[in-house]
């Protein structure tokens, strides 16, 4: 049995107490990767954004609203963990300051400045032992598979998950499976479940009993 992190969901940057820049994740696919681990024995940690999905009542479940706060969460809930899967999408900007008060309209332009947030999984990525592993997901719309492979090195992932731009707030995905040494070992279409019952038996297959599979992780 494995201890396995997932994040899941968006996170939120808010401009003011009222106001926040986020995105359309549902968590679907990450409370899927939970209900696929739970399945096969192991411990599941998610840490989600805020989310309506339910996850399984069998999985830790730390709720976040920042991408600063699910790195820093995530970060001390990997000290404990063989390995990592990074199913949520966070904002990848934040802005350079928080009104503490609600701002009011001035009919005038609002310029917005933002810098980018940390990323958890090329955090986690460069930090992991050798006995622990990572898996990114990527969603590209062009030149899909290349820009997959060159996401997976450049966060240190050992697999990667490829999955196509209507995966977003769907019931449905379809995905490409891909090894740090480039190979493809899976390709699935499916319900969420279906395919996150196929990425965790690719997990457990080629990360967590790789001389099973002939693969080194
Ligand atoms: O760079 P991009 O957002 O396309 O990468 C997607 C992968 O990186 C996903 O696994 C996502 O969970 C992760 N990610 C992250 N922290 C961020 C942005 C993305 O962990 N700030």
């Amino acid at each position: 049995m494995a201890r396995i992190l997932i994040t899941s969901g968006p996170t939120r940057q808010y401009l003011d107490p009222v106001r926040y820049l986020t995105n359309a994740s549902s968590g679907r696919m990450g409370a899927a990767l939970a209900e696929a681990a739970l399945r096969r024995g192991h411990e599941v940690v998610v840490i989600s954004g805020p989310v309506s999905v339910d996850y399984p009542a069998a999985a830790k479940v730390i709720q976040v609203v920042t991408t600063t706060e699910m790195l820093e969460v995530t970060s001390h809930e990997f000290q404990a963990a063989d390995g990592l899967i990074g199913a949520a999408a966070p904002c990848d900007y934040m802005p350079t300051h928080v009104e503490s008060q609600k701002m009011s309209k001035t009919g005038h332009k609002l310029h917005l400045e933002l810098i980018e947030t940390p990323d958890i999984v090329a955090t986690l990525g460069a930090a992991k032992s050798r006995s622990q592993w990572v898996v990114g997901f990527a969603l590209e719309t062009e030149d899909i598979r290349f820009r997959a492979i060159v996401k997976m090195s450049r966060k240190c992932c050992d697999m990667i998950v490829s999955n196509s731009a209507d995966a977003m707030n769907s019931e449905s995905n379809s995905v490409e499976v891909i090894l740090k040494d480039g190979e493809i070992v899976g390709q699935f279409q499916g319900t969420k479940q279906q395919v996150a019952h196929d990425i965790m038996g690719l997990i457990q297959l080629h990360l967590m009993d790789p001389s099973q599979s002939g693969t080194a992780s």
